[in-house]
């Protein structure tokens, strides 16, 4: 092989390899976060990131509002699942544990809001006097801090399809 081939030949692999390079970087930078979640074949965007100052901020309105009766660490209470002697349930957890994230943005806000369903005599109080709708939306998003990727995985999927549809 004379000279010049090599040289091309050099050139080329080298190009190979850069594009290798992209390809990897590529991959690492679109990342998991990027990619879109599939539930029983609907695919919806990922979920979006939640502001720390949104997140700080719902937690010190949960603190104050929600925490004597839901936990202060959003364990809900002791034996959450047993109704009481009056047929009410107990406050749930708020965590991952619990089955807030079961449900759509749109239900969440409705109960926080006018509170819990009085056909089962539910204790849940009605906040729409004492929070504005975007306190209510930022103690949330510290809520969906608190869960795993599962959790707000799914949250986001039934928030996504329910809510917008
Ligand atoms: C006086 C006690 C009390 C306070 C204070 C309270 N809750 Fe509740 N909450 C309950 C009870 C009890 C339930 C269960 C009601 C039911 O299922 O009937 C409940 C249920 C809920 C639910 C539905 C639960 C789910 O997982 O499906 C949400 C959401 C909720 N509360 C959010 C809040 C937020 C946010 C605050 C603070 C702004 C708050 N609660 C303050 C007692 C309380």
């Amino acid at each position: 092989m004379n000279t010049l081939k090599m040289r091309y030949l050099r050139f080329a692999l080298l190009l190979v390899f850069l594009a290798g390079l992209l390809v990897i970087l590529a991959f690492f930078l679109i990342g998991e976060d990027e990619k879109p979640i599939l539930i029983n074949n609907t695919p919806v965007p990922p979920f979006p990131t939640l502001s720390p100052v949104r997140v700080a901020e719902g937690a010190g309105l949960y603190a104050q509002q929600c925490a004597s009766c839901h936990g202060e660490n959003l364990q809900g209470a002791p034996d959450w699942k047993k109704p009481l002697p009056d047929g009410s349930l107990p406050p749930p957890p708020h965590d991952g544990s619990g089955h807030t994230w079961h449900h759509p943005d749109s239900l969440l806000i409705d109960i926080i809001a006018n509170g819990g369903d009085r056909s089962y005599n539910s204790k849940m109080p009605a906040f729409s006097g004492r929070l504005f709708e975007d306190e209510i939306a930022s103690i949330l998003d510290y809520i969906k801090s608190r869960w795993g990727k599962d959790e707000r995985e799914f949250q986001w999927w039934i928030t996504y399809t329910q809510d917008r549809s």
